[in-house]
C-alpha cells in the first residue's frame, strides 16, 4: 500500500513522495501564475487527465485522438491572451500537476460575469487540497480584476462534480452537448458573489 510506505521506500521506487500520500496535501505556494513555456506542461495534464476523467463516458475514439502536440498549440495561444487567467499547480519538484484557467463568462445567459473554462489536475495529485487552492488564487485573481460572480460548465456524468459543490456551487444552468458523435448533458455552477471566498 504506497500511502503506508516511508518517504526514503517512495523515492527509492521513484514514486513521488505525494503519491496517494493523505499526509502530504498542497499549500498555496505550489501555485504560480502559468508561463509562456509552461504551454506543453499544461497540454500534457491536460489530456491525461481528460483521458482518466473521461474514460468509459466519452467515446474511446474521441480520447484515443486527443494529441499533446495539438494541445500544446492551442494552449500556446491561451497563455498569450492577457484577458484569461491561467495558473498553474506544481508538485514538491517543481512539475506542473494542475492548471486553472478562464475569462469572462462566455455565454452572456448565466447572470455571472466571469467563467471557469477548465481545472485539471493528474490523477496522482488529485484529492489533496491543489484543486481547492487553485479555485482560491483563480478566483483572488478574478476579482482583482473587477469580477464579482463567476459559473463553470461541467458534465452530469462527471465523477467530481461534488468538488464544486463543496466550494458552494449551485446549480443555475443545464444544457446539451456533443462529443464524438455522443450527446451529453452539462449543468452550470455559479457563485453569484465571488466575496463567498473570502477566508
Ligand atoms: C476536480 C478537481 C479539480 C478537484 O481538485 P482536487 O485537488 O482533486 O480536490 P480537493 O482535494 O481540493 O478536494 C476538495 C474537496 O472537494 C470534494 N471532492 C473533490 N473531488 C471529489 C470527488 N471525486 N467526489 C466527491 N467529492 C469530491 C471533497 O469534499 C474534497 O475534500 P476531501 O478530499 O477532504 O473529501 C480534480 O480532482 C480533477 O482535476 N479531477 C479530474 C478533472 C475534472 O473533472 N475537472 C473538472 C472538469 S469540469
Amino acid at each position: 500500500m504506497p500511502g503506508a510506505a516511508g518517504p526514503a521506500l517512495l523515492v527509492a521506487k521513484g514514486i513521488p513522495l505525494n503519491y496517494h500520500s493523505n499526509e502530504m496535501s498542497y499549500v498555496e505556494a505550489n501555485i504560480r501564475p502559468a508561463l509562456a513555456n509552461d504551454a506543453r506542461s499544461i497540454a500534457e495534464v491536460h489530456v491525461g487527465s481528460w483521458k482518466t476523467t473521461y474514460t468509459g463516458i466519452f467515446p474511446d475514439t474521441l480520447l484515443e485522438s486527443l494529441s499533446i502536440d495539438s494541445r500544446e498549440r492551442s494552449w500556446k495561444e491561451t497563455l498569450a491572451e492577457p484577458r484569461l487567467v491561467t495558473l498553474v499547480g506544481c508538485d514538491a519538484g517543481d512539475k506542473v500537476v494542475g492548471f486553472i484557467c478562464g475569462g469572462a463568462e462566455r455565454t452572456g445567459q448565466l447572470r455571472c460575469d466571469a467563467e471557469l473554462h477548465a481545472i485539471y489536475i493528474l490523477q496522482i495529485a488529485q484529492r489533496q487540497g491543489l484543486g481547492t487552492w487553485l479555485v482560491r488564487r483563480f478566483v483572488r485573481e478574478l476579482r482583482s480584476r473587477g469580477f464579482t460572480s463567476m459559473a463553470v460548465w461541467v458534465l452530469v456524468l462527471n465523477p467530481f462534480r461534488k468538488f464544486y459543490e463543496t466550494l458552494g456551487g449551485h446549480t443555475i444552468a443545464e444544457q446539451q452537448i456533443e462529443r464524438g458523435g455522443k450527446a451529453f448533458t452539462e449543468i452550470a455552477y455559479g457563485w453569484r458573489d465571488l466575496s463567498w471566498f473570502e477566508p
